[in-house]
Formats: structure tokens, C-alpha cells, sequence
């Protein structure tokens, strides 16, 4: 492992890294290939990535591969997509399984083909029970109905009397999110350069860092993760409060805003 060599500190990880993986399309058009080899070399970064971040003791991967606006991508595209999931779950679970991963999904994952609705339930059953890191698929995610599901269902259960509504606090609202109990992202990254976020986690990522790189998800590799980590840690995160070295008196200037 060349991590020493990029001077990460491992009191100082991402807890939970989110990836919008972008540039599939663009990575294929550029070799002359149809878009849907972009998503299966896509797919190869996604097993280089869960075995970096398994590595790194990373605790939380979140991907996002496929979002509730994907539909309107021609549908031999939306077809082979669903394809490479079943075997993506297929190749991969077992592996996934032995390494102790436990597999979630974030997303409306019930309204996808059968045969991926069955896939996903047996990697959810097999994987439930594992602790050493935590791998979420975003499928068929898209964050505003994500929040609007969470608000019509707390609305039900307060017009129920379940709950009251003065007891409404930030982290009662987040259990009723697809990512309940998970901790929000710490990083971000977006691969592809666009500077957008898509409707990906929208909630989940109010101080969350981003790091956005021109290069294309199926390019994306190890030392890329280790980049975007490092930066990351030089990163002062004052969540809306000051910098711990001004806290303490010491007047440090700040090095971002
Ligand atoms: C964005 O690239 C990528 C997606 C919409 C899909 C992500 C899918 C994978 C990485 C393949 C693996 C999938 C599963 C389900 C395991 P784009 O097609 O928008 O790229 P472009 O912007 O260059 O056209």
C-alpha cells in the first residue's frame, strides 16, 4: 500500500465518502465505444473504489447509480444499466459478503424489474448483519422525492398523533430518509468536472466537503481516492462555527472560507 507515501492522517478519515460517478458516456464517445462500455468500465471503478475504501477503513460508501431522472435515457441504456446491476450483485456479493460489507440501497429500488428487485433483496438479506463498512447503491434515488416521501410520511403520522410536532428536530426528520442512521457525507466527490449536484443527497450534504476532478468515474482509480482524501483533510470544517485554532484564542487565520 503506497497510502503512507500521500501523507494521509488516519485519525482524520472520512467517515462516510459519497461519489456522484459521472463521465461514463463521455469516457466511451472519447474511445469510440457505445455509451454502455462507459458503464461497464464504470463498473470495474466501482469494485477498485470498495476495495480502497475497505482498505482505508473508510465506514460509509455511497454511490449514486442511478437516479430517478435515468428514465429518460434511451432504453436499451436503462435496460443495460439494470442489467449491470444484477451483475454487479451477482459477481460481487459473495466477495463483498466475505469482507464483511453490509450492502443498502438508497432509493425506490421496489419499482425497478423484478429480477433487480430480487437481487437486491438477496444482497440486503445476505450482507444485513455485517459491520465492517457500509456500501450504499443509490438506485432509482433522487433526492427530493426522497424528502417529499419523508415529509408525507411524518405528516401522517402526526395527523395520527404519533408524533408531536413541537418534538420535530433535525434528527427525527433525517430518520425518516432513506439514509436513517447513517452519518451524513464527509466528502463528496464528483468525477467528470460538472460543478452541479444533481439532486444527490441534498439533505445529507449540508456541510459535507466536495472535491470535483475533470476525470471520468471509469478513469478513476486508487491514488484518485487518495487525492481527494488528502485534500480533504486540509480542509478546515467549521460547520457554520469557527476554526478550532480560533476557538482556542490562538488566532490562526483560517486557510478557506
Ligand atoms: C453517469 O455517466 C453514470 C451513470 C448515470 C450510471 C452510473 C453507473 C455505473 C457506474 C455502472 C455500474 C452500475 C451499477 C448499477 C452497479 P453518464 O452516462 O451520465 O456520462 P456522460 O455524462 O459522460 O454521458
Amino acid at each position: 500500500m503506497d497510502i503512507n507515501n500521500k501523507d494521509l492522517q488516519f485519525n482524520n478519515m472520512p467517515q462516510h465518502i459519497a461519489i456522484i460517478m459521472d463521465g461514463n458516456g463521455r469516457w466511451a464517445k472519447k474511445r469510440l465505444l457505445p455509451r454502455t462500455m462507459g458503464h461497464r468500465e464504470g463498473m470495474k471503478s466501482i469494485k477498485r473504489i470498495v476495495k480502497a475504501c475497505m482498505e482505508l477503513e473508510v465506514q460509509v460508501l455511497t454511490v449514486y447509480a442511478f437516479s430517478t431522472e435515468n428514465w429518460r435515457r434511451p432504453q436499451n441504456e436503462v435496460d443495460y444499466l439494470m442489467d449491470l446491476l444484477i451483475e454487479f450483485l451477482r459477481k460481487e456479493l459473495q466477495e463483498m459478503h466475505e469482507n464483511g460489507i453490509c450492502i443498502k440501497i438508497l432509493g425506490d429500488y421496489k419499482s425497478l424489474p423484478r429480477k433487480c428487485v430480487d437481487g437486491i433483496e438477496e444482497a440486503l438479506h445476505l450482507t444485513s448483519g455485517n459491520q465492517k463498512m457500509t456500501f450504499n447503491l443509490a438506485i432509482n434515488y433522487g433526492s427530493r422525492t426522497e424528502i417529499l416521501q419523508a415529509v408525507k410520511k411524518l405528516g401522517q403520522e402526526i395527523r395520527d398523533s404519533r408524533i408531536d410536532i413541537d418534538n420535530l428536530t433535525e434528527e427525527v426528520f433525517s430518520s425518516y430518509l432513506y439514509t436513517d442512521s447513517i452519518p451524513d457525507p464527509d466528502l463528496l466527490i464528483r468525477t467528470a468536472g460538472e460543478l452541479r449536484l444533481s439532486n444527490f443527497l441534498l439533505w445529507q450534504i449540508a456541510y459535507t466537503e466536495l472535491w470535483i476532478t475533470d476525470v471520468t468515474w471509469p478513469e478513476f482509480t486508487r491514488d484518485h481516492l487518495l487525492q481527494a482524501i488528502g485534500e480533504y483533510q486540509q480542509r478546515d470544517r467549521r460547520f457554520g462555527g469557527l476554526s478550532h485554532q480560533k476557538q482556542e484564542g490562538q488566532n490562526v487565520k483560517s486557510k478557506n472560507t
